[in-house]
């Protein structure tokens, strides 16, 4: 299985360019299930995630090609198939995303239950119970999520937590509905805006997002248009980080920083220096940083996918910082893999407190999940010596060529396709 080997304490200078946001993209794919005409995406990212959820519409039914370099049209205008693949839908959560627009297209929908994951056992109870309030009846059978509904019903939908997977299952599942739904306490995350405005620009009436009261006026049908995904703001970031703790100054370009306020005011506060400009941040953070309090919550606060990269630059830090994960319950995996390059980490709980070290070490480390795996990437790139980096698989799903965009910006940084043959 691939590596990533990276020769360390290079300094980074340059421009990288930031890709679609996959967050965005999973179900804004998964809505061109409600549509009966054409559809044409553009900024799609080109990850793993990506084409596992292409191939899951496809299983259903969704006739779909790649036309360009990050265009994809998907057409849903066929027979479309109730039921979701066990097999696709195992691989990736987001595959989740298919129930609430195959329900509010055929009123019934058989989806295998994606199960946990590495950073926590992420349950769909709140999707399950908005389907419910909009007139389903749901069921667990054989391992998968059973709804079916004669009619789907607008109603006021309540979420226990602003999930965003559920805001945007339920967002969709409502679209079609008869009469009017609101979504209240509903998560504010920039992809809930862009899904909100894909599914307007299909023929969908829905206000509010991006707020915590979403309002759906559900619609007969909805139709074909062309639309761009948003850039992805937690690569932004990634990169933005890179530039605070790489040593040079970076420009992450393509990037939206009106969705970066959290982090822009962490690394301040940590002593970078930040230049905003419209559709691009240069950061750097040339005499060095200090430690922060972080506590992660969903948007407009500091956002879980940050977490792990954000603690490499505390890491190198001065002084003491903590992180407080509330979002995940097993969200510090990487914490181990960074005492491995000498880190100085102890957790307690869902609290993290982290001691600045002078320099960090080269090791043989995991990708122990995706966000963790982006922070072995940029633990490697600050420390001495040698970093080997296993389970990239895990950085695939996230980050488009990572390894050929950092080379860019002067990485010593290379992908190995089948380390047993290299060594
Ligand atoms: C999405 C993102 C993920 C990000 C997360 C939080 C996608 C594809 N993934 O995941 O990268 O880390 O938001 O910003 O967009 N929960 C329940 N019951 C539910 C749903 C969620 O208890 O029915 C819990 C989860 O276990 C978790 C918390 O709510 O503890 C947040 O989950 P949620 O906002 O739903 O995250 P996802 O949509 O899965």
């Amino acid at each position: 299985m691939a590596k990533i080997l990276i020769r360390g304490g290079k300094p980074l200078n340059g421009s990288i360019k930031v890709s679609g946001a996959k967050n965005a993209a999973l179900p804004v794919m998964a809505a061109t299930l409600l549509s009966t005409e054409p559809v044409i995406l553009k900024n799609v990212p080109d990850l793993n995630d990506v084409n596992t959820m292409a191939r899951v519409l496809q299983a259903l039914g969704v006739k779909w090609s790649k036309i360009g370099s990050g265009e994809y049209s998907f057409d849903a205008s066929g027979d479309i198939s109730e039921e979701a693949p066990y097999e696709l839908v195992k691989t990736m959560r987001a595959s989740f995303f298919v129930m609430g627009p195959l329900l509010a297209r055929l009123k019934k929908v058989r989806v295998p239950l994606p199960g946990g994951c590495a950073i926590g056992v992420r349950p769909v109870n709140i999707h399950l119970k908005g389907f419910e309030a909009l007139g389903a009846k749901v069921s667990i059978e054989g391992g998968c999520a059973v709804a079916v509904a004669d009619r789907l019903i607008g109603n006021k939908i309540m979420l226990d937590f602003p999930s965003v997977g559920a805001t945007e299952n339920l967002m969709m599942a409502a679209a079609l509905a008869e009469g009017n739904s609101s979504i209240e306490n509903a998560a504010q995350e920039p992809e809930i805006v862009d899904l909100a405005n894909f599914l307007n620009a299909i023929g969908a009436k829905i206000t509010g997002a991006g707020s915590p009261v979403i309002k759906i006026e559900g619609v007969e049908r909805l139709g074909g248009a062309h639309y761009s995904i948003i850039p992805d703001r937690i690569e932004a970031g990634t990169f933005m980080v890179l530039g605070a703790i790489g040593g040079g100054t970076v420009k992450v370009e393509k990037c939206e920083p009106e969705h970066q306020h959290a982090l822009i005011n962490k690394l301040r506060e940590m002593g970078a220096k930040l230049e905003i400009h419209s559709d691009m941040v240069e950061v750097s953070a040339l005499d060095g940083l200090k430690g922060v309090e972080v506590k992660t919550l969903p948007f407009p606060g500091f956002p879980t996918d940050m977490q792990a990269q954000l603690m490499v630059a505390m890491c190198v830090a001065r002084g003491t910082s903590s992180i407080t994960e509330t979002i995940f319950e097993n969200r510090f995996m990487h914490v181990s893999e960074l005492a491995r390059m000498g880190a100085n980490v102890n957790t307690h709980d869902r609290t993290a407190l982290i001691h600045g070290v002078e320099l960090l070490k080269g090791a043989p480390v995991s990708a122990t999940d995706l966000r963790a795996g982006a922070a072995m990437v940029l633990a490697g790139l600050i420390a001495e010596g040698r970093t080997e980096i296993s389970q990239v698989y895990h950085i695939d799903r996230g980050y488009e060529d990572l390894v050929g965009r950092l080379k860019k910006i002067g990485a010593d940084i290379e992908r190995i396709e089948d380390p047993e043959i290299d060594e």
